[in-house]
């Protein structure tokens, strides 16, 4: 990490998106751990400092998809659901505004990003932990429902915390998460998505009984208004639990 400076905003300068980008695609050339905890710092950053004018901008709608498929899948609104990765707060927003989710709690890894949502009353429990394979501070079979939105890939979640999410998941329970078109299909390269590593770690998973594998199903990720050439898709991933 030693030549890796954070594009932090300060007093003078908040960081253009170019800048945010160039930062964050250098963070693939760190092992793990250290992206991890370099990403944190990088949330707790953007999200006070123009991370959802960013996402309308850019026309993001993998919130608003992933919610109409939670809710078309889970449709009593009283069924606790975690939404993992949660940032600024973008699928708990559509979940309890849209379809009327009343037990919602929210996990990530960057503390600046849980104390952002606070102020939005979406969320009943706020929980800073990274996902992936160390145990979170979350009981057995404690959520009806896992959901995630634009956070695989690029340093992000990796499939890795699979086991975790399970554990945490009841019987019969839903994990649906969203990958962007790009990771899988290599256009960013990430070793545990691209050119079917993801599908065939499910399948797996599925062969030992650990969970049923729904649907794999393309999704809009960016629909813009007037230029449809910037449109992009995502995957949404949904296994329900053994
Ligand atoms: C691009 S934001 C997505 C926010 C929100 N889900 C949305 O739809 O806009 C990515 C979020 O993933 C979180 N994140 C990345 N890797 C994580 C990990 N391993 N564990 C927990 N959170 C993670 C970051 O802290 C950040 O808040």
């Amino acid at each position: 990490m030693a030549n890796y400076k954070y594009p932090f905003t300060t007093a003078n300068k908040v960081p253009t998106v170019q800048e945010r980008r160039k930062y964050l695609f250098a963070l693939e050339k760190l092992p793990l751990e250290e992206r991890r905890a370099v990403l944190g710092k990088y949330y707790d950053d953007w999200v006070h400092n123009g991370y959802e004018e960013h996402c309308i901008r850019n026309g993001y709608v993998g919130h608003i998809t992933l919610a109409e498929e939670i809710h078309a899948r889970i449709p009593d609104t009283s069924k606790r659901i975690l939404d993992c990765a949660s940032g600024n707060g973008f699928l708990g927003e559509q979940l309890l505004k849209k379809h009327g989710f009343t037990n919602l709690d929210a996990l990530d890894m960057s503390q600046g990003c849980l104390d952002y949502t606070r102020g939005k009353n979406v969320y009943t429990n706020y929980i800073c932990a990274a996902l992936g394979p160390d145990r979170l501070p979350i009981d057995d079979d404690a959520y009806d429902g896992i959901g995630l939105t634009a956070g695989c890939g690029a340093g992000h979640v990796q499939p890795d915390c699979l086991p975790e999410w399970i554990r945490i998941t009841k019987p019969g329970g839903l994990i649906m998460f969203v990958v962007q078109e790009k990771y899988l299909d290599g256009e960013h390269y990430d070793e545990n998505y691209c050119n079917g590593a993801l599908d065939a770690i499910l399948h797996k998973m599925a062969a030992e009984g650990q969970v049923e594998f729904l649907e794999k199903k393309r999704l809009f990720y960016l629909k813009n208004q007037t230029d449809k050439s910037k449109n992009e898709y995502s995957y949404m991933f949904v296994l329900r639990v053994m």
